[in-house]
């Protein structure tokens, strides 16, 4: 090859590479624009100043969009990037655990705003009043929270299936739980040993010496007709992975103690649990589940919201973090939580 024509084949090469960078960039725009209306152009920095636990995972790549379809979210957990951050994320734990600490006094950027961030019901967040004035938002599973992160929702389903698909089949015990942390000041243990005595309970877990793994958990509740989906705490809003995970993907239908009936009602189909607030007394209740368990037809229709309805649940943390971006413009421009503890265990029970 002569030098000329190999001058113009480097000509021709890098032009074709300049194209292509082009018309990339150019789809990745498109793409953009379809899933944010709102296209402001603005990357919006999230500051992680610790992980939940000590678990970190990789932030690697545009990693909201990649995963989870969030546009202009950068997620972080280098503290260099404090200067520039829009919102910086403090998981309660580590703080009260004293394995992390505040920086109070140190210079807030104008305009960014420091967030609280706790999956716990408030009896396990420990003592909040050293934190008064000091978050701009909270990041929690409560409704009211300025970012919900539920455990998990149903998501309506796009292609609705055939009527009777998830019918409930090869059911043989009555009442199912699962329980590895057995307290018996729990409300929820009251209600266990009155309905024990009414009807037949199988109890697995730690308590009882019976652990399942969790390969076998959801089969082992598929087999019953009813899962207690009972919360160790009763708080607002606190409806954890027992009613999402373990009843609703089990196919067992749940029956819940917890918050007030309302609370689920605002994020579950009516007909798809049982709240022990319905009855009177705990053996009321066990003559309806005996009753309910023998009514095929009527026990069927506990589960007819699942041909418009399906699980998400929520495990990821960045999952969680990347929320923050999607729901950012609608967050106050000036918020300060002057009594987060007030706020924490505000109650509806
Ligand atoms: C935080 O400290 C507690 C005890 O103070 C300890 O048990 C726990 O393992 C620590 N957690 C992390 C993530 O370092
Ligand atoms: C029903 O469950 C039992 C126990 O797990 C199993 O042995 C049996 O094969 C199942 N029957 C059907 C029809 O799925
Ligand atoms: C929900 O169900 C309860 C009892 O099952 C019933 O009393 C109530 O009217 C229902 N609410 C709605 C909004 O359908
Ligand atoms: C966040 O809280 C701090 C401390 O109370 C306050 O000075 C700041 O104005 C607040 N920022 C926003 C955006 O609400």
């Amino acid at each position: 090859m002569g030098l000329r024509s190999m001058k113009r084949y480097i000509f021709f090469f890098t032009l074709c590479i300049l194209l292509l960078c082009l018309l990339n960039g150019w789809q990745r725009g498109i793409k953009y624009s379809t899933y944010n209306h709102q296209y402001t152009g603005k990357n919006f920095t999230i500051l992680l100043w610790h992980w939940p636990f000590g678990r970190s995972y990789s932030l690697k790549g545009d990693i909201c969009w990649d995963l989870y379809r969030v546009p202009h979210c950068k997620l972080v957990d280098r503290r260099s990037f404090y200067p520039s951050a829009d919102v910086v994320v403090f998981h309660n734990r580590e703080l009260i655990q004293g394995n992390q600490t505040l920086s109070v006094d140190l210079p807030r950027p104008r305009g960014q705003r420091w967030a609280w961030m706790s999956l716990e019901s408030p009896a396990h967040n420990g003592n909040l009043k050293q934190f008064a004035n000091i978050f701009n938002m909270t990041i929690s599973y409560r409704r009211d929270a300025d970012i919900t992160i539920p455990y998990g929702e149903l998501l309506p389903k796009e292609d609705k299936g055939p009527a009777m698909e998830e019918s409930p089949v090869n059911k043989s015990s009555l009442v199912c739980w699962v329980v590895s942390n057995y307290m018996s000041h729990h409300k929820r243990s009251q209600v266990y040993k009155e309905l024990s005595a009414i009807v037949p309970v199988k109890v697995y877990g730690q308590w009882t010496k019976t652990p399942l793994s969790s390969a076998d958990l959801l089969s082992t509740i598929s087999h019953c007709y009813f899962y207690l989906a009972f919360e160790n705490s009763v708080a607002k809003d606190y409806i954890t992975e027992k009613l999402w995970y373990n009843a609703y993907q089990g196919g067992a239908v749940p029956v819940v103690l917890g918050p007030p009936r309302s609370d689920y009602e605002a994020v579950a189909p009516n007909h798809s649990f049982i709240h022990v607030d319905e009855f009177t007394s705990v053996k009321e209740m066990g003559t309806y589940l005996h009753q309910l368990a023998e009514d095929k037809k009527r026990y069927t229709e506990y589960f007819t919201w699942k041909q418009k309805w399906r699980v998400k649940l929520y495990k990821d943390w960045r999952e969680r973090l990347c929320k923050i971006c999607s729901q950012y413009s609608s967050l106050p421009h000036h918020k300060v939580y002057s009594n987060l503890q007030a706020w924490v265990s505000a109650e509806n029970v």
